[in-house]
């Protein structure tokens, strides 16, 4: 028997189905994909980008790691952010975390993870960076500030991309977004974070100081 025969055999399903409803789709996909949203988030097999908000292939770009993070150096991140909004011309990039986040929980022990604990280390950052945030809390509830905390971090080391940078100067319609997903009931909160402008950026860089 071939093996993970099962997932080939759930694939031609999948196909079958999808064809059933609208037997062009594949076709008209394999022409071009045009999705209006980048979506940066964690690869834990829990948040699976297009079945949360209900896209069907095509409509969404995708980019994951583990903890959604956004390294100012990190070429694949980059060069994701790159093609979306230089040649895909995205309109939106949203960064979403997680409650419930094993790399954030695990940036918040004092134990040693292995090579790991290198990514993890721009979570500490985060951390220190918000210690009067963080410190008057414990337990599930410093957990789950410091995912959101996280997710607004990392939209702006989004914001900060040359990629990003360029496209506000270009006057690109662009807007950066700030989501946390819910594990535990399939729902995204909005952090209120999105940016949409250079002016705006400057702003909250300048009210967080
Ligand atoms: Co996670």
């Amino acid at each position: 028997m071939k093996p993970l025969q099962h997932l080939f055999q759930q694939n031609l399903e999948w196909a079958n189905d999808i064809k059933e409803n609208d037997p062009e789709f594949f076709t008209r996909l394999s022409q071009q994909q045009a999705p209006e949203y980048l979506w940066i988030g964690c690869s834990d097999s829990r948040v699976p980008a297009n079945q949360i908000v209900n896209l069907p292939p095509g409509e969404i770009f995708v980019h994951r790691n583990i903890a959604n993070l956004v390294v100012h150096t990190d070429l694949n991140c980059l060069s994701v952010i790159q093609y979306a909004v230089e040649i895909l011309k995205v309109k939106h990039i949203i960064v979403c975390g997680h409650y419930g986040c094993g790399g954030i929980n695990a940036a918040m022990e004092d134990t040693d993870h292995g090579l790991i604990d290198n990514w993890l280390g721009h979570i500490k950052d985060v951390s220190r960076f918000n210690a009067d945030k963080l410190d008057q809390l414990s337990g599930r509830e410093k957990q789950d500030m410091l995912c959101e905390l996280n997710v607004k971090e990392q939209v702006i080391n989004v914001c900060n991309t040359t990629i990003v940078q360029n496209a506000w100067r270009r006057g690109d319609t662009l807007s950066i977004h700030g989501w946390v997903y819910s594990i535990k009931n399939g729902i995204i909160k909005d952090l209120e974070t999105c940016i949409t402008n250079s002016a705006q950026f400057q702003q909250k860089i300048a009210s967080k100081s």
